[in-house]
């Protein structure tokens, strides 16, 4: 059975466990303050193992919800531990204003986490999917779509059959240099659902599939 570990207990990470305990994975919940997370009351699907950011390192499976630069920071001594992991990269380089990327266009944050990362599997998945999305996932209309990248064929594949269960149509959208055009998708999802009164309940769904 595969070992999946959510870190952070925000918004993503809140709504990723919940749905993470919907699958046939062992789900582990990361904090920097595992009691205080323990202590709250979840009626979820099935029970979770709360856990420090170093007892996360022992998963199969890392799915990191914090913010790129206190990933970068994370990660930035844990070459050696992350090894052989695969890491599930929901980042998305927002600035201050929200309304750009902290990186040029020329990379990504899957990208760089992956060059700071060689010997690891970073597959990105749900960069477009906004919270309240994650919370709720059905619209009135069809379910939304997640694109899933990697440059590890057997590391995607192993992430789209584990979220396979999931309410999203996860399409495999290739090669992490797709981030560069992914992540800045969601300023424009954000942009556009702001302008439209409908933030944050928007999601990407391609037609004609
Ligand atoms: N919000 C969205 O709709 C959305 C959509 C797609 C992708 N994303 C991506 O998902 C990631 C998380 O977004 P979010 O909205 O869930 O953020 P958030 O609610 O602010 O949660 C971030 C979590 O990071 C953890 N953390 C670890 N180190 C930290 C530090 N040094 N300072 C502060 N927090 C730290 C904290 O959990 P503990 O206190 O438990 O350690 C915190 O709750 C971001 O990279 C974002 O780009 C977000």
């Amino acid at each position: 059975m595969t070992t999946v570990a959510v870190l952070g207990t925000g918004r993503m990470g809140t709504a990723l466990t919940k749905l993470l305990t919907e699958t046939s994975a062992t789900v582990w919940w990361s904090s920097r303050h595992p009691e205080g997370v323990a202590q709250r009351h979840f009626s979820w699907a099935n029970p979770v193992t709360f856990c420090t950011y170093q007892d996360a390192l022992q998963a199969d499976v890392i799915i990191p919800a914090l913010w790129y630069h206190d990933l970068m920071d994370w990660i930035a001594d844990k070459t050696d531990p992350l090894s052989g992991k695969i890491l599930v990269d929901i980042t998305n380089p927002f600035n201050a204003a929200f309304d750009d990327l902290t990186l040029e266009c020329h990379t990504s944050a899957a990208e760089e986490i992956q060059a700071r990362l060689p010997a690891t599997f970073v597959v990105g998945c749900f960069k477009n999917t906004f919270w309240s999305v994650l919370e709720d996932p059905r619209f009135e209309e069809p379910i939304s779509d997640v694109f899933v990248t990697s440059d590890h064929a057997a590391a995607k594949s192993r992430v789209l059959a584990l979220f396979q269960p999931l309410p999203f149509r996860f399409l495999d959208a290739g090669g992490l240099r797709n981030n560069r055009i992914i992540e800045r998708m969601t300023v424009l999802a954000r942009e556009l659902a702001i302008r439209y009164d409908h933030y944050p309940r928007v999601a990407y769904r391609l037609w004609g599939r």
